[in-house]
């Protein structure tokens, strides 16, 4: 893995979106694998600058979200679709009908995670997917256990999981949904290219077993070790803790 450290997280964001952009210029059609959380939120402000002043063109880009949680739609503010057109889709020339996010209000899951691994594989697969990791190592909502799902599937989110994302409900994190739809670790591992972002004193831990520690599904984002391209995005703070780099 290519680990790549910057003083700040704003500079780390806007390094995650110059490869963004690095690979929207070689490849006007490419199809790109999208967080949410709070660290991409400055990586997705220099995008939307990148377009507003003519550098970025995603009229023939193509974009698959993460996750999605279970139940949440466009309407509901909390959901992950409501994130990514406030900070994103609504700012820049991406057509809405490709930007692809699991559909969380779906009547029928187990069609819906079908269709979504569909419509990746349809696409061509995911030229570039951009990362963040959850406090407790999680890589979109592909939670630590004994074992991972490869391809898109359904979720029960863990207590620590559902208090990280109580920002989006008003910091109750009872009302969290339960579960949520993600992107397998599979289908994720399949992209041909790998950034993860990570900022923050907060992350310093999980980065550091991640890249440094076993290979486990105890700790997901440790799979990424197995890739053959990744570029680690880190700011100073994050990269407190790694060694050997
Ligand atoms: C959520 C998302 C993940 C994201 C994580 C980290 O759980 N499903 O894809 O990586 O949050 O969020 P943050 O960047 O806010 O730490």
């Amino acid at each position: 893995m290519k680990v790549v450290t910057y003083a700040t997280a704003p500079r780390a964001a806007a390094a995650a979106a110059s490869v963004v952009l690095e690979h929207l210029s070689q490849n006007p059609r490419l199809v790109l694998g999208l967080p949410t959380g709070n660290t991409p939120i400055p990586m997705y402000r220099a995008l939307v600058r990148a377009h507003q002043q003519g550098r970025a063109d995603f009229s023939r880009a193509t974009t698959f979200n993460l996750d999605e949680f279970v139940g949440l739609g466009k309407d509901d503010p909390g959901s992950y679709r409501s994130f990514m057109n406030a900070l994103f889709f609504d700012h820049v020339n991406l057509p809405m009908t490709r930007a692809h996010m699991p559909n969380g209000r779906a009547k029928d899951w187990r069609r819906e995670i079908a269709r979504y691994e569909r419509r990746i594989s349809s696409a061509g697969g995911l030229d570039l997917v951009v990362l963040g990791v959850g406090g407790n190592g999680h890589l979109g909502f592909n939670e630590p256990g004994p074992t991972l799902d490869a391809h898109t599937h359904r979720v029960a989110l863990r207590p620590e999981t559902r208090r990280a994302n109580a920002h989006l409900f008003g910091g109750r994190w009872r009302e969290v949904p339960t579960h949520a739809l993600s992107m397998g670790i599979g289908t994720i591992l399949t992209a041909r290219h790998v950034v993860l972002l990570a900022t923050g004193a907060g992350k310093a831990r999980i980065v550091a077993r991640a890249l440094n520690g076993p290979v486990t599904t105890r700790l997901p984002a440790s799979l990424l070790q197995i890739h053959p391209d990744v570029v680690v995005v880190l700011d100073r703070d994050a990269a407190a803790r790694l060694t050997g780099t």
